[in-house]
């Protein structure tokens, strides 16, 4: 075997191994169902079109006692509990645009030491089968947080409270 392609050999099968290695995040880092966020302040909704893929539809955000306060300040207290709550959009005839099934809730958790990593934000994702059953996704840093880190300014949240 040549050098270039024992070396290529050796890189690809060291990522492969690493790969199944890698410490995955296990139950103990699933942070619990919020129950009860429907009784919570509605912080805002909007539509997103079909390019959204699994977020496309309505989502609704709604936000504890403590991320109120955050919303208005800019800075989030620990206990913050941030909710994205994504459900299909059905067309009538008429071009109304009515609610349908529950896709998947997005949620954001603030604890400064325990998520340091991700700017104090523990992030998890539900997804929905059926509107009923849910699986719980624990996201990697890519798949939330290097989004939301362009934020920073408003402590790694998008939306704002709406008037
Ligand atoms: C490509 C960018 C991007 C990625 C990736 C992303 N988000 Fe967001 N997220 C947004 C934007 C933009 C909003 C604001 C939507 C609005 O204002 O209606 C948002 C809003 C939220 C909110 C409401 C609080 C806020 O910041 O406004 C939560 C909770 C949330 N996302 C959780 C998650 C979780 C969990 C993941 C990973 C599974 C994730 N997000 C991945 C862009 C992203």
């Amino acid at each position: 075997m040549k050098k270039i392609q024992l070396f290529s050999f050796l890189m690809v099968s060291s990522i492969i191994f690493y790969s199944f290695i890698k410490p995955q995040k296990s139950v103990k880092d699933e942070i619990p169902f919020p129950t009860g966020y429907r009784n919570w302040t509605h912080i805002k909704t909007a539509i997103n079109n079909p390019t959204f893929g699994s977020h496309s539809g309505f989502h609704h955000i709604y936000g504890n006692e403590k991320a109120v306060k955050g919303y208005k300040t800019g800075n989030f207290d620990d206990g913050s509990i941030i909710i994205f709550d994504v459900l299909e959009t059905i067309k009538q005839q008429n071009d109304d645009v009515f609610e349908g099934k529950r896709k998947l809730i997005d949620m954001m958790v603030k604890d400064g030491k325990k998520y340091a990593e991700t700017g104090g934000w523990g992030f998890q994702e539900f997804i929905y089968v059926d509107s009923t059953e849910r699986k719980v996704l624990i996201p990697t840093k890519q798949q939330c947080f290097n989004c939301h880190a362009s934020k920073k300014e408003f402590d790694y949240v998008f939306s704002k409270l709406r008037v």
